[in-house]
């Protein structure tokens, strides 16, 4: 698969945010945090929050399950988890950054396929394919096709993320897969539905925090800077906005008139845990 200028702004944005979040708030991954009644919505608590969304994974990975294929794998800390906690793990990585940090985590007996999923070429078959808030990114008919060759013959698929529900008005938070259409697309597959945990109310937290980043740090941030390009570089700052003006004018409507609220994500997403097991034949 090429990649087009769509994925790879998107691969090279997931990798800034690794790079910022591992310096600023030594984050080891790049999922939602799992916000606990008792753990103050605060950026500093994202780490705490993200660790226990991977212990709320791991718990409801069900008995009899060995290996596993980590599809979107990140930098490899829940693969390194999950092998700590005694699993055998292969990972899935379009991004050769994340690919190779992984490879510098794992075990040497941990392959690590440096590909997008639907260009995966592979002989194993494994007990449950992960998707952790990767699905999203990935065509569902074709990865839904993929993880049903993939899996074994009573394998598991389990699916962590974000989807979007049935709403009359426009959304003004980008992202996930319809979820009404995921349904649909499973129900054409001999899977059976084992959990569809619903954890939006825990996940939200993480768009008020993102909100207020892009409030407090980013928007002053930026508005010191424009300032500052007016008055030093009059002429180039005014050619700029006017060149780029639409796309100004997109990312001020995305991330700065206050839309990209908790509540919001309530209304137009669903975080779901969706466990799927094989039908015997
Ligand atoms: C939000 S990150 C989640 C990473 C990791 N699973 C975690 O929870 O920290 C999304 C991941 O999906 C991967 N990804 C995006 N498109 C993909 C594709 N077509 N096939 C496989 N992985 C993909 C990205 O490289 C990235 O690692």
């Amino acid at each position: 698969m090429k990649k087009n200028k769509k994925t790879l702004s998107r691969e090279t944005g997931i990798e800034i945010a690794a790079i910022c979040g591992r310096h600023f708030l030594k984050l080891e991954h790049l999922h939602y945090g799992y916000w606990t009644k008792d753990l103050e919505v605060d950026l500093a608590n994202l780490r705490i929050a993200q660790e226990n969304y991977v212990d709320f994974l791991i718990s409801n990975i069900p008995d009899g399950v060995n290996s596993i294929l980590d599809v979107g794998c990140g930098m490899g800390q829940i693969a390194k988890k999950l092998i700590d906690t005694g699993y055998k793990v292969d990972c899935v990585s379009p991004s050769l950054v994340f690919a190779q940090q992984t490879r510098d985590l794992l075990p040497e007996k941990s392959k690590v396929f440096e590909c997008y999923y639907e260009q995966l070429q592979t002989e194993n078959r494994y007990d449950l394919v992960l998707f952790c808030e990767s699905f999203q990114y990935i065509d569902p008919e074709k990865a839904m096709k993929k993880t049903f060759a993939l899996l074994d013959r009573e394998g598991h698929l389990l699916i962590c993320d974000v989807f979007r529900v049935d709403t009359k008005e426009k959304s003004p938070l980008s992202g996930g897969h319809n979820l009404t259409n995921f349904y649909n697309i499973v129900s054409e597959y001999p899977l059976s539905l084992v959990k569809n945990l619903d954890i939006t109310e825990e996940t939200a937290p993480n768009i008020d925090i993102e909100n207020r980043v892009f409030k407090e740090v980013v928007g002053p941030v930026t508005n010191l800077v424009g300032n500052l390009l007016d008055s030093r570089y009059p002429l180039l700052s005014k050619v700029l906005k006017w060149k780029y003006k639409r796309k100004i004018e997109k990312i001020r409507h995305k991330y700065f008139t206050g839309q990209r609220t908790g509540e919001n994500f309530k209304k137009f997403k669903s975080y779901r845990l969706l466990l799927y097991k094989k039908n015997v034949i």
